[in-house]
């Protein structure tokens, strides 16, 4: 067995695990998705092909479930999640300024949420209820208030910094 195969059988191994401790029946497939991102901070198309033989749930009903809702991502996520708010009071107080500050800073262009060395997505949300706060960013559950670009600039620098170190 290749490192590929082995690192595939580890993937498949945690994957039993993580369906036997919820219990294999469809009313446990969101909290086994849940696990699963958790897990990998995406759900590949493979595992999702090993669930289905697995729980023996058709592949459309699983994502069905996957890409109705926005917790979960079929595509690799960066370890660090950005979230910027664009709700009305955030929207009000320049969070678009905070977007295009951050699509630069990381270098992404229009369409693409990941960095190519998967450190980071980005993505807005509605409203994070901080309204209070506004602009709010939020990485990794934590919240940063009142954001300007400099700030947001020097806080994925901590969170670059943070990583090489
Ligand atoms: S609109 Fe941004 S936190 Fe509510």
């Amino acid at each position: 067995m290749n490192a590929v195969e082995q690192g595939f059988q580890r993937d498949l191994e945690r994957i039993n695990q993580i369906v036997e401790k919820n219990g294999n029946d469809r009313t446990h497939l969101i909290a086994i998705l849940q696990d699963i991102q958790h897990e990998f901070r995406f759900l590949p198309e493979e595992v999702l092909i090993y669930l289905s033989t697995v729980m023996n749930i058709p592949l459309s009903s699983i994502y069905g479930v996957a890409t109705f809702y926005g917790q979960f991502s079929l595509e690799p996520k960066g370890k660090f999640e950005i979230k910027v708010c664009d709700g009305t009071a955030c929207h009000v107080r320049k969070s678009g300024v905070i977007i295009e500050a951050i699509r630069k800073k990381l270098g992404l262009t229009a369409g693409k949420k990941t960095t190519d060395d998967l450190k980071f997505t980005f993505e807005t949300v509605s409203c994070l209820g901080a309204c209070g706060l506004a602009p709010v960013v939020v990485i990794n559950e934590k919240v940063y208030p009142q954001v300007t670009p400099e700030k947001i600039s020097q806080i994925i620098d901590q969170y670059k910094n943070e990583e090489e170190s």
